[in-house]
């Protein structure tokens, strides 16, 4: 199964392709948690995808789609994946569809997880990763046992640099100004399918197990 996870910042999407992930045995691949390898690294690439995500922008189209369309072409992904926030622009979206159309391959669902920005920015404030796995907490919904360590790891939990309340309400409008459109673009050709977001983690991925049909949540 091949799918398309949406939905603006703080919604789910990282949490919920996860679960996926471990329900359907196809890998998630996320753009954001990619960029957030690049930019651990000491190279002029990271420094530039640095100062894009910190500002809350876009990193540009060419950078995107050569990544994410390299990582589509991998052997595990080859029998099915899950896209986390890629795309996002209308050419990322345009990409994808050409690239998957010349190997005969195609997106089975589009799905966009759907909250009011109440509710996303409240999930973006209570927020933590893990330093070292990349586990993500929240001290509303999901709390490490320890506070501030991650259950998995042990590392310390830190803060996302785009985390600030400005960039993150700027994050929020570059989602509706770039990628409102690509939703447009799905739903006009009937291909988007919505899931509210709003009810507990475990409900979510039942909702999405139910619209994936014949997936048994773990
Ligand atoms: P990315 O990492 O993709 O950020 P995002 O889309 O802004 O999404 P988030 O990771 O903030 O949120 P999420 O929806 O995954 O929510 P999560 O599951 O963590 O991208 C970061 C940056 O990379 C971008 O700004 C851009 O610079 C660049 N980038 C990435 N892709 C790009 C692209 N295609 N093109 C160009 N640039 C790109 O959940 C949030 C919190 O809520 C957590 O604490 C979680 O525990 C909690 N939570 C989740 N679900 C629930 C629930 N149902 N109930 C209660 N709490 C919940």
């Amino acid at each position: 199964m091949n799918l398309i996870l949406m939905g603006s910042p703080g919604v789910g999407k990282g949490t919920q392709s996860k679960r996926l992930s471990t329900m359907l045995g196809i890998p998630t691949i996320s753009s954001g948690d990619m960029f957030r390898e690049i930019r651990r690294q000491d190279t002029p690439l990271a420094h530039k995808v640095r100062g894009y995500m910190d500002r809350g922008e876009y990193v540009p189209d060419d950078l995107t789609i050569k990544m994410i369309l390299d990582r589509l072409d991998e052997p595990d992904a080859c029998d099915g994946f899950i896209l986390d926030g890629f795309p996002r622009t209308v050419p990322q979206a345009k990409a994808l569809d050409e690239a998957l159309g010349k190997e005969g391959r195609h997106i089975d669902h589009v799905v966009l997880l759907q909250a009011p920005q109440d509710v996303v920015l409240k999930r973006l404030a209570g927020r933590s990763t893990c330093s070292k796995c990349g586990r993500v907490y929240n001290h509303d919904s999901n709390p490490p046992v320890e506070p501030e360590i991650c259950d998995v790891c042990g590392s310390k939990l830190e803060q996302r640099s785009d985390e600030a309340p400005d960039v993150q309400r700027h994050r929020l409008a570059v989602f509706a100004r770039q990628t409102e459109p690509v939703l447009a673009h799905y739903k006009a050709s009937g291909r988007l399918e919505i899931v509210d977001a709003c009810p507990p983690v475990d409900d979510v991925t039942e909702e999405l197990a139910k619209m994936l049909k014949g997936v048994a949540p773990a």
